[in-house]
C-alpha cells in the first residue's frame, strides 16, 4: 500500500520564541501548502503556543516533544496532553532515544505515555533505535523488539492506526553518520513483520516508520526511497529553514 510519507522536525532544546516564529514562519512560507507530504515541527514546550500560532493556516502541524501521563497536578515541570492539545498540538514525541537514556524513562514509562496520548487523542511518534554497543553485539533487533513490545503493550488496533514508529539508531542521531539505505531498510523490514505478528499484516502495512539519525538534504531521498522507509524525524537538519525544506522538497 501507499503510504503518505511524513518529515517531521525535532527541534530538541534549541531556538528561542524570536527564533522559533521565524523559523515556522520561513517553513510557511515554503512548504506550508505541500500536501503530498505530511509535515510536522515538534520546537520545546515553551514555544509551542508561538509556533502553532505561527503555522495556523499552513498544511505544517506541530507536535510536542514528551509529555507525561497524568491529566493534573503536582507534577513539577511536566505538561498534559491536555496542555499539548490546548496550545494546538497534534503529535507528540514519546521515547525518544534522549529521554531513554539521558532522562532515563523505561519501556514501561513510555508505554504509559503512548497509552495516555492516545486516549486523549494526541498521536505519538513514537521512538525506538539500538545503542552502538548492541548493534555490534548483534542485539537490535531484540533490543527493538522489547521496545515495540513493552512500548506499544495493550495499544489497540484500533489505535494502533494513530501511531507512527520512528526508527532513530542512536549511533546515528546528531553523529553525522547515518545508517546507510541498506540498514534501514531491513531494521524497518523487520518492525513492520514484528507489527504484523503482533497486530496483523493488513495494519502492519499501513503503519508509517520514519527513520531519524543524521538525515539531511542529501540523503534523504536515497533513505526515504527504501520500500519500508515512509518519513524521516530529523533533529540538526530541522533548525534552519533552508536544510529543512530541502529534506522535504527531496521527498516530494
Ligand atoms: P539528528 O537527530 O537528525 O540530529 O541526528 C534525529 C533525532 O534525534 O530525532
Amino acid at each position: 500500500m501507499a503510504r503518505k510519507l511524513f518529515v517531521a522536525g525535532n527541534w530538541k532544546m534549541n531556538t528561542s520564541v524570536a527564533y522559533s516564529v521565524e523559523l515556522a514562519k520561513g517553513l510557511a512560507a515554503q512548504i506550508g501548502a505541500v500536501d503530498s507530504v505530511d509535515i510536522a515541527v515538534c520546537p520545546p514546550a515553551v514555544y509551542l503556543a508561538g509556533v502553532c500560532e505561527a503555522l495556523k493556516g499552513s498544511n505544517i502541524a506541530v507536535g510536542a516533544q514528551n509529555m507525561y501521563f497524568e491529566d493534573d497536578g503536582a507534577f513539577t515541570g511536566e505538561i498534559s496532553t491536555a496542555m499539548v492539545k490546548d496550545v494546538g498540538c497534534k503529535y507528540v514525541i514519546l521515547g525518544h532515544s534522549e529521554r531513554r537514556h539521558v532522562m532515563g524513562e523505561s519501556d514501561e514509562m513510555i508505554n504509559t505515555k503512548v497509552l495516555k496520548a492516545l486516549s486523549d487523542d494526541v498521536l505519538p511518534m513514537f521512538c525506538i533505535g539500538e545503542l552502538l554497543q548492541e548493534r555490534e553485539a548483534g542485539k537490535t533487533n531484540d533490543v527493538l523488539r522489547r521496545q515495540v513490545t513493552v512500548g506499544l503493550e495493550g495499544v489497540s488496533r484500533g489505535d494502533m492506526q494513530r501511531v507512527t514508529v520512528a526508527y532513530e539508531p542512536v549511533w546515528a542521531i546528531g553523529t553525522g553518520v547515518t545508517a546507510s539505505p541498506a540498514q534501514a531498510q531491513e531494521v524497518h523490514a523487520m518492525l513492520r513483520e514484528l507489527l504484523g505478528t503482533i497486530y496483523d499484516a493488513g495494519l502492519a502495512d499501513a503503519i508509517r516508520i520514519q527513520y531519524g539519525g543524521s538525515v539531511k538534504g542529501s540523503n534523504a531521498a536515497e533513505l526515504l526511497g527504501q520500500p519500508d522507509v515512509d518519513g524521516a524525524l530529523v533533529g540538526g537538519a530541522s533548525l534552519k529553514v533552508d536544510d529543512f525544506v530541502a529534506i522535504v522538497k527531496a521527498v516530494m
